[in-house]
């Protein structure tokens, strides 16, 4: 954490932006946030992926053979649609199924264990406290084969090249029969994305802040959150929103074993970019990272994407 911070606040990138990656924002009360965040009417993309894996689930599970028997998933939060896939899952498989959770949030991650083991008495859950950007050592002996699930457009927090790095090494380990389910959000009307991450009650600029919270709490820094004004804009030569945290004044902040930084007035830190693509643009990510698109499905309005891919032999 203290690397990443040196990175991003202190040597910056070219051109000076300061930035923070955004697994910061998800420690109790920012996985707390999100959730909320998910309920927003604003914020339509955890309701098109649920209405989506609905009506996809049962058809692709009954057509992959073999069926899987393990769902890895990245980037688990608190697994609400998860559901979906296990149940349709457990259809094809009646001998029992697996599931591995995969988070940074450890405190959640085994709450949505215990949760989902109370639900069903004969899954193997097997939580994994990871941060999956640098690679996932799945456990052995699970049912083969292994379902990925890489879900509510998690992806889009990475530039093209750190997605294709990803899904590339993912793929490099999956087996023939495996399969990668992948939920990313599409290009739309920019008003309708800049309300998403605009939410009138200010739940995600209380989530934006947070990380400046996250912060002060693991590394001692002093950040003043209330000094710091959400700002998420969509940028169309780059396809993405981003989100930052704009000093409203002055602020010198001072994070112990790297010394102080000044932020003047109107300079932001950038904590989140979330990439909004086209068809061609994820097809070619895909492609590029060695996987081979078998069925997708885009929602009623056009604007969100579930893909199911394989490795390409
Ligand atoms: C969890 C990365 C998909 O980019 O939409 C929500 C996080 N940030 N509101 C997204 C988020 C602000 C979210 N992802």
């Amino acid at each position: 954490m203290l690397a990443d911070v040196r990175a991003g606040l202190f040597e910056r990138e070219r051109g000076g932006q300061r930035w923070l990656p955004p697994k910061y924002f998800y420690d109790r009360r920012g996985s707390e946030l999100f959730d909320e965040i998910t309920r927003l009417p604003e914020y339509y993309l955890t309701r098109a992926e649920r209405t989506l894996l609905a009506a996809t689930m049962p058809a692709w599970m009954r057509a992959l053979h073999p069926a899987p028997g393990t769902l890895v998933e990245l980037g688990a939060g608190s697994a609400d649609k998860t559901r979906t896939i296990l149940d349709a899952m457990r259809r094809a498989r009646p001998d029992g199924v697996a599931y591995v959770p995969v988070d940074v949030s450890a405190a959640f991650l085994d709450e949505t264990a215990a949760r989902l083991r109370r639900e069903y008495a004969d899954l193997r859950v097997l939580p994994l406290a990871a941060d999956f950007s640098t690679g996932v050592r799945v456990p052995r002996g699970l049912p083969e084969p292994v379902l990925y699930a890489f879900i509510g457009s998690t992806i889009g927090n990475l530039d093209d090249r750190e997605a294709v790095h990803l899904l590339g090494r993912l793929a490099a380990r999956m087996s023939a029969d495996d399969r990668l389910l992948l939920g990313a959000d599409l290009l739309k009307d920019v008003d309708v994305l800049e309300a998403a991450y605009n939410d009138r009650r200010g739940v995600t600029a209380a989530f934006n802040r947070n990380m400046l919270r996250v912060l002060n709490r693991e590394l001692g820094a002093d950040f003043d959150p209330r000094a710091f004004a959400h700002r998420a804009t969509f940028d169309p030569a780059e396809g993405r929103i981003e989100m930052h945290l704009v000093a409203t004044s002055d602020q010198a902040v001072t994070i112990p074993g790297l010394g102080t930084t000044w932020i003047p007035a109107g300079e932001s830190i950038r904590t989140e970019v979330s990439n909004k693509y086209t068809p061609v643009r994820l097809g070619c990510i895909l492609a590029r990272a060695g996987l081979d698109i078998v069925t997708w499905q885009t929602d009623d309005t056009g604007g969100y994407a579930l893909v199911l891919a394989a490795p390409v032999r």
